[in-house]
């Protein structure tokens, strides 16, 4: 069994003002990421992995104008001309500043033409009747592409060269001293959602899955035990690599996460434009999947697979339930998780009690996305909705799952169920790990 939420009980009306609120204060997100820089930055290339901003703005309207405006809305193309640009699929990332891409005035006005259809549409769309829209299901699915896309340019702003252009308050310091890992009883437990309204497709359906005892770390991999590995030599080690992990780590020339270099004896970084050290107790972030499976086998560990990762953050012995969230089924608050961009970085290992699962495991939601062991699979009863380019185009072995959301990951596109994928190489995204030990398995002393 799992729960269910509180968008159901909001009425009608509520669930209008709910979808206008949302859509608004993530207008609001998108614009202080795009005002933060001028315009020769926002048309600019930061990196080959990465759009121009001005690109990820832009095809945040096109979807919203595609998905909202027309289907939804049923109105006639208001750019039929620009599909092509801001479709993901017809070109590159890398190639995307050689478009004829709308300038940053003309992107800002687009989005502003296509967001005001949309509140006329919320305005007098059923909002039930078909799937598409049952529970505002496409207002909510818009609301978190433009969040992920979001997350996407505040990687972007951390890839860019100079000075700081975004500020943001430190994440609460407060922290409790924690056992390393916790035990997780075998049995079964409910995993997916068939539930949540604004759930992807990929989350769906509910199915029960067993999953045998296993120890979860209580917090994620903090940067001070990731130096222990560098210290140890753990890059010029082919022992705890798997072979494509080694392989890359020779071809890249890895030897610590993006981001850090070392100064003498100490390890700095660059986060935001700002240089400073590597904070010893906060969670490490910027480290591929390979360099975590190095890392945990380097610690007698391994990482979790995905089931273990989701029973660990929503299962509730007390009730045998699956809950939306390890706190529970309430909506994140900030006292929950550290998510949205509040801060610009990870909170320490041992912070946000009030976020803790029933298992004791804390910051399973925000700081950092956390690789799992798993490739990103469907779930048995699968069905892809309402497109196939959301999901379904990329499952297979080629894309790990990462769980959990990070610092820059928006509440709406976060949950206990959601699910994110990268290729394992991936470093640019807000990514850590915690590790996970089967019993019997000797833990590093
Ligand atoms: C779920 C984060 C892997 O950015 O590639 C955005 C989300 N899909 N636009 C991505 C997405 C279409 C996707 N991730
Ligand atoms: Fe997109």
């Amino acid at each position: 069994m799992e729960n269910t939420q509180n968008l159901a009980d909001l009425g009608i009306e509520g669930l209008r003002s709910r979808v206008a609120a949302e859509l608004a204060r993530t207008r609001r997100r998108s614009a202080e990421l795009t005002d933060a820089v001028d315009d020769e930055d926002l048309v600019k290339q930061h990196s080959p992995l990465m759009s121009p901003l001005v690109w990820d703005l832009a095809h945040v309207g096109s979807q919203e104008e595609l998905w909202l405006v027309r289907d939804v809305g049923g109105a006639a193309a208001i750019r039929p001309d620009i599909d092509d640009l801001y479709d993901a699929f017809q070109h590159a990332r890398s190639d995307r500043p050689q478009l004829p891409l709308l300038g940053p005035t003309e992107a800002r006005e687009y989005l502003a033409t296509v967001r005001s259809k949309v509140f006329d549409l919320l305005d007098r769309v059923p909002l039930e009747g078909r799937r598409l829209i049952e529970q505002a299901f496409a207002f909510g699915m818009i609301v978190q592409h433009e969040q992920q896309h979001d997350e996407t340019m505040l990687a972007t702003h951390q890839l860019r060269d100079g000075p700081p252009a975004l500020a943001a308050d430190p994440p609460p310091s407060d922290v409790d001293v924690l056992p390393p890992e916790v035990l997780v009883p075998g049995g079964p437990f409910t995993m997916g959602t068939s539930t949540e309204p604004w759930a992807l497709d990929n989350e769906r359906p509910a199915h029960q899955v067993h999953v045998d005892d296993f120890f979860i770390d209580s917090t994620p991999v903090t940067g001070g035990a990731y130096q222990a590995f560098i210290d140890a030599g753990g890059y010029h080690d082919p022992t705890w690599w798997s072979e494509a992990g080694w392989a890359y780590r020779q071809r890249a020339d890895l030897r610590a996460p993006r981001f850090w270099w070392r100064d003498g004896d100490r390890w700095l970084r660059r986060r935001f434009g700002h240089v400073e050290p590597v904070p010893a107790d906060e969670p490490v972030v910027h480290v591929s999947f390979h360099e975590a499976e190095a890392y945990a086998a380097w610690a007698g560990k391994r990482l979790p697979t995905e089931q273990e990762w989701e029973k660990a953050a929503r299962f509730d012995p007390a009730s045998g339930r699956s809950r939306r969230y390890p706190w529970g089924d309430d909506d994140p608050r900030p006292e929950h998780a550290n998510l949205g961009g509040r801060h610009l970085q990870p909170a320490p290992a041992g912070a946000y009690r009030d976020g803790a699962a029933p298992c004791g495991a804390r910051q399973l939601i925000g700081d950092v996305w956390e690789w799992t062991a798993t490739d990103f699979l469907p779930y048995p009863g699968f069905s892809a909705f309402p497109y196939r380019e959301y999901s379904e185009v990329f499952f297979g072995p080629d894309y790990k799952v990462l769980r959990g959301g990070s610092f820059g990951t928006d509440a709406a596109a976060c949950r206990g169920t959601f699910r994110n994928w990268d290729y394992p190489i991936r470093r640019q995204i807000f990514a850590g790990f915690r590790c996970a030990r089967t019993p019997g398995q000797e833990e590093r002393d």
